[in-house]
């Protein structure tokens, strides 16, 4: 499978801490890869350091197969950044919004109608920026970033702080960028989020890389082989999946004991607690 990202011992670092700790990754054409941390963790800057807004200190940084610092400005035909700070204009309307950075971008105007579907703001195209909620915001930056159909999309946190409504439009948007065949890096807080969406993830704290994988390959490799059952007497009891809690378990059926019974898979939030001892926010 072809890369588009390749991060090969990278580090960073801002003053004298290091941000970003001899991290290696890569990421294959088409997938939504996942880059979870806590606050700090360093998923901004590497965002920054493949967008080219910050230089590593060592290490090498491919994208597309070439050499970062050997791209040259024609690399931003091709990716599309959300950014943490990304903006749009207060005093102008959606629509003039859109229209106005697909002029900067060299984008034909007649995509912007098609883009506001996509985002589910057609209809509100004329309302000014100041009247907008936050999560119609959100998805007025996140349609700028799309105008020019970028290959590989950089999201930044997309959904953080915003309703259960709106993040599943953006879920479903980021899932049917993929069905195009865009690839799609993705930072965020909320493991739910990355389990639901992402192909793979990586963990990151203290800008190092602490575990890569598909969602279930990472559950699955930290799961405590454990079944949890609920006996008539609404007693929770926990028995291991080998040959003797399974006897158990067909003791307890015989008996007419059994009420419930669930195979005790940790999730992403309980695998990075384990990895790091830290806390996701
Ligand atoms: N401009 C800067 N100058 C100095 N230190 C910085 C700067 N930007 C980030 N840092 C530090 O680098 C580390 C990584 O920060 P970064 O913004 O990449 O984290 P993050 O994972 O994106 O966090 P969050 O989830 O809060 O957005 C942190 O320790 C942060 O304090
Ligand atoms: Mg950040």
């Amino acid at each position: 499978m072809e890369n588009c990202i390749e991060m090969n011992d990278v580090t960073m670092s801002y003053d004298s801490s290091f941000a970003l700790n001899h991290l290696t990754f890569a990421v294959q054409k088409n997938e939504i890869f996942g880059f979870l941390g806590p606050s700090g963790a360093g998923k901004t800057t590497t965002i920054k350091l493949m967008t080219r807004q910050l230089k590593k200190d060592g290490g090498t940084l491919r994208l597309f197969s070439k050499e970062i610092e050997e791209t040259d400005c024609s690399i931003n035909e091709r990716i599309g950044v959300l950014s943490d700070n990304s903006g749009c204009y207060e005093r102008m309307t959606i629509e003039e919004n859109l229209c106005f950075f697909a002029k900067i971008r060299g984008v034909k105007k007649e995509v912007v109608p098609e883009i506001l579907k996509k985002v589910g703001l057609y209809e509100d195209r004329r309302k000014s920026i100041k009247k907008i909620s936050r999560g119609m915001k959100q998805r007025v930056v996140l349609a700028c970033s799309l105008l020019h159909s970028p290959e590989l999309l950089f999201l930044d946190e997309p959904t953080s702080g915003l309703d259960p409504a709106t993040s599943r439009m953006i879920h479903d948007l980021i899932l049917n960028l993929k069905a195009q065949g865009t690839t799609i890096f993705l930072t965020t807080h909320n493991m739910e989020e990355a389990d639901k969406l992402c192909d793979r993830v990586a963990f990151i704290n203290h800008g190092s890389l602490i575990e890569c994988g598909s969602p279930l390959e990472i559950k699955l490799k930290h799961a405590r082989n454990q079944i949890e059952i609920l006996t008539a007497d609404y007693q929770r009891v926990v028995i291991s999946k080998d040959a003797a809690g399974m006897r158990q378990l067909l003791t307890l059926a015989e008996q007419k004991k059994l009420l419930t019974v669930h195979s005790l898979e940790p999730n992403l939030e309980d695998v990075f607690l384990e990895l790091t001892g830290s806390e996701l926010r």
